[in-house]
């Protein structure tokens, strides 16, 4: 008999569960109720004015940010979803304080989800690509009730992360330690086809992303980086580099994994308390999961982003991923500026 031409998820995902055995029925019904409910955050995206779903909630987060309509209802999608499947021990977010525990009437599973309902929430109300970032871990041996320090797990020990794009398409991309592979939404079907598999970061690139309006923050070694590329031709580098922002890590980092480039959201020095705007646990810990997975490398400018020991769940951390050629050439000169 020959193969369809259609893989769905769940099609995937249990042919990822008979031949390679690294995933098991929990973890495969997590990934599909996480897939659901990216389903519904995309067709709440796509209603925009329509759904009422634009503008500000009025609230903050525990970042002190102000939380748009859409984080709040995102966060509620994926807690409502996530709550009564028995796969989850407790989840955490960047919209809520502290971690939520799995209310006692649902049985409680082995796993700890984490994540970033809405990534990119000052491009709602302008109609551009947002999206949702997501990270697994296994809830520790012997612990019944998940607090805070259950979630503090380094990178390496993720059991699967990835994230919805809520674009002119709704691409899900997902890593369970075995290579990287793309969904795209079937908007007619409901469902989410694979389109990508394997995919793979180039190791060159000729394309950075950056928030340029922060320069005069940066410490000398990113400064270095940046002038460098921007010498273009008659430069160090001796080639041109372009430059593309979208402002929602999702975008860039998904832009990045289809044709390479480098992402960077520096620590500066405009408020020393703070060592970087993107937050390990549900930014920078999947996406260099997902970026490692697809040959790419991700740092913090001086060490490996999976190799930290989160100290706490809202943890920011300095961000440099993509393209390892790049990452490697910036993360040395913060190096050398520190020798
Ligand atoms: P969030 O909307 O989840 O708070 O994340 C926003 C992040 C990230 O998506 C993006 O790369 C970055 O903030 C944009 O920062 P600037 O506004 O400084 O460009
Ligand atoms: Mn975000
Ligand atoms: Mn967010």
């Amino acid at each position: 008999m020959s193969s369809p031409s259609k893989v769905s998820l769940s099609r995937f995902l249990i042919e990822q569960q008979r031949q390679h055995g690294h995933i098991n029925a929990d973890l495969r019904l997590l990934i599909e109720v996480v897939a659901r409910a990216c389903k519904r955050i995309s067709i709440a995206v796509g209603k925009g004015a329509l759904g009422g779903v634009l503008g500000s909630a009025g609230t903050e987060n525990v970042q002190g940010e102000t939380q748009k309509k859409l984080d709040v209802l995102s966060n509620e999608i994926l807690l409502e979803a996530n709550e009564w499947g028995g796969h989850l021990a407790a989840l955490a977010s960047e919209e809520m304080d502290d971690p939520h525990p799995i209310p006692n009437r649902y049985p409680k599973g082995e796993y700890l989800l984490v994540f970033d309902p809405l990534d990119g929430s000052s491009n709602i109300d302008v109609n551009i690509s947002v999206g949702t970032i997501f990270s697994v871990l296994r809830c520790p041996d012997g612990v019944k009730d998940p607090g805070e320090t259950a979630f503090l797990q380094r990178g390496t020990r993720q059991v699967a992360a990835g994230y919805a794009v809520y674009g002119s398409s709704t691409v899900l991309v997902l890593t369970l330690g075995d290579g990287v592979h793309s969904f795209t939404l079937d908007r007619e079907q409901g469902s989410f086809i694979l389109t990508g598999s394997n995919l793979q970061i180039p190791a060159d690139t000729g394309e950075f992303a950056i928030n340029m309006s922060n320069l005069r923050h940066w410490e000398a070694p990113m400064r270095r980086y940046i002038e460098e590329l921007l010498a273009g031709k008659t430069g160090p580098r001796g080639r041109d580099f372009n430059m593309r922002w979208v402002a929602s890590m999702v975008a860039d980092v998904h832009r990045i994994l289809t044709r390479g480039g480098i992402f960077i959201y520096p620590r500066d020095l405009k408020d020393p308390a703070k060592p970087g705007k993107l937050r390990l646990m549900y930014e920078a810990n999947p996406m260099a999961f997902i970026v490692e997975q697809a040959g790419g490398a991700a740092t913090t400018g001086r060490e490996r982003i999976l190799d930290l020991q989160p100290t706490t769940l809202h943890q920011r951390v300095p961000v440099f991923l993509g393209s390892r050629n790049e990452v490697e050439r910036v993360t040395a000169y913060h190096r050398e500026a520190d020798a």
